[in-house]
């Protein structure tokens, strides 16, 4: 029998902090009222500098030494993010190519807030249905790209910021007990950005409509997502043969507190059961579980053996949750002084890499142009087409 079992964790966050008085600079609204209404009181906002793939990368990178893995080690690398750094290419392959993990195939996710136990998921069921011995899932948005700077009932919600995590095979009988995804999609309107995709493509009016920012019904989705919450735990927790007071941590998606308390309540379990961090990040989407999971880590909330619950909502809409049996020790064991100059190493060469064949690709198209070079299909410009004959 396989296992997954996470061997890896890291998080990225932007360095810039928006307060909620910054806020008040913005928008009609106060420190009091975003405290009251989503306990959230500070936020991370990406500079020029942070994008998806680049808080992605950094995530990836911390959890890769973690593990104590060369990039080069990696089968998979799934991205959750609804934030990508383009339409396509997927930010996965950016992370792959910037990583150097030139052996994993590369995608993105996006299952809105929930992306980041989908991805679990699905990383897990790779390594245990044998196709793969190691994935990296990483959750990473860039949420205040999309946030409407002008909307007061949406621009207090969000944060950016990434975490990852390194999946490996196991034969520790440990790692996912249990697993539930769900999607609602007669919800998509409550929270979506309805531009800039296939259906509505950019155009002058669209911009001028703002239909490139997020869109959401507050109230219908916090309604929906206290009653995911505490739906997907109850049978999640069922599905792996467990009591609810049998979970030894839950780690939710950070959006609002008032939803965790709710989802607390209803679901008969303390508030010290629950990880929170939403005061200090708001809602980073796809990101917030595991930068809440490394944050639970780091304050030493996590032990073998722990049964830990991850749920997540969002967009969609869409529901998941999982319970992990948790199986490596958690301590950060500190790293000999030699491994930062073999991770800048494993970085540079990464960046060289990707240059040489980006440079080989040109080169190639040159060469070829020219009228040198082998009959791929390609050299008499039918685009493969005499593959197809
Ligand atoms: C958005 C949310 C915080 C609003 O809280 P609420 O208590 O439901 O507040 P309401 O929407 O009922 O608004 C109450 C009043 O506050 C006002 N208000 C909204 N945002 C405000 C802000 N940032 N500052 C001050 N007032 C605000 C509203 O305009 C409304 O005023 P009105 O009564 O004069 O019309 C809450 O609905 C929520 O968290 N929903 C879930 C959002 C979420 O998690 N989304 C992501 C899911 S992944």
């Amino acid at each position: 029998m396989r296992y997954a079992q996470i061997t890896g964790w890291g998080r990225y966050v932007p360095s810039k902090v928006m307060t909620n008085l910054d806020l008040e600079k913005l928008v009609n609204t106060s420190d009091e009222w975003i405290r009251t209404r989503t306990g959230i009181a500070e936020r991370r906002i990406g500079t020029p500098r942070d994008t998806t793939s680049s808080m992605a990368l950094r995530a990836a990178q911390a959890a890769l030494q973690v593990a104590d893995l060369p990039p080069s080690k990696v089968d998979l690398v799934i991205v959750a993010t609804l934030s990508p750094d383009y339409p396509m290419p997927a930010t996965a392959s950016l992370v792959q190519d910037a990583l150097g993990a030139s052996r994993a195939g590369a995608f993105d996710l996006n299952a809105g807030c929930s992306g980041f136990v989908y991805a679990l998921s699905v990383g897990a069921s790779m390594i245990t249905g044998g196709l793969y011995q190691t994935v990296l899932v990483i959750g990473s948005d860039t949420v205040s790209r999309f946030v409407d700077w002008t909307d007061r009932g949406t621009c207090v919600l969000f944060g950016d910021g990434a975490g990852a995590v390194v999946l490996q095979e196991s034969a520790l009988p440990t790692g996912l007990r249990s697993c539930i995804l769900g999607s609602d999609g007669s919800g998509a309107e409550s929270l979506i950005i309805p531009a800039g995709g296939a259906r509505s493509p950019a155009t002058v009016d669209t911009v001028e409509a703002r239909q490139h920012f997020i869109k959401m019904g507050g109230n219908e989705v916090f309604r929906f997502a206290v009653s995911a919450m505490c739906r997907a735990s109850l049978q999640v927790i069922k599905q792996a043969g467990l009591e609810p007071d049998e979970i030894d941590l839950i780690i939710p998606h950070q959006a609002n507190v008032r939803i965790i308390q709710a989802a607390a309540k209803s679901l008969g379990l303390p508030m010290e059961k629950f990880f929170v961090n939403v005061d200090r990040y708001g809602n980073t989407s796809a990101a917030s579980i595991p930068i809440a999971l490394c944050e639970a880590i780091e304050q030493g909330r996590v032990k073998p053996g722990d049964k830990l619950l991850f749920v997540g909502f969002g967009a969609g809409l869409t529901w998941a949750a999982s319970v992990f049996e948790w199986g490596v020790g958690a301590e950060l064991r500190p790293a000999p002084w030699w491994k930062s100059i073999v991770n800048t190493v494993i970085e540079r060469e990464a960046g060289v890499r990707s240059f040489a064949l980006r440079t080989g690709r040109r080169l190639d198209a040159v060469w070829r142009r020219n009228g040198f070079g082998g009959d791929n299909g390609y050299a008499d410009g039918q685009n493969g087409s005499k593959h197809l004959r």
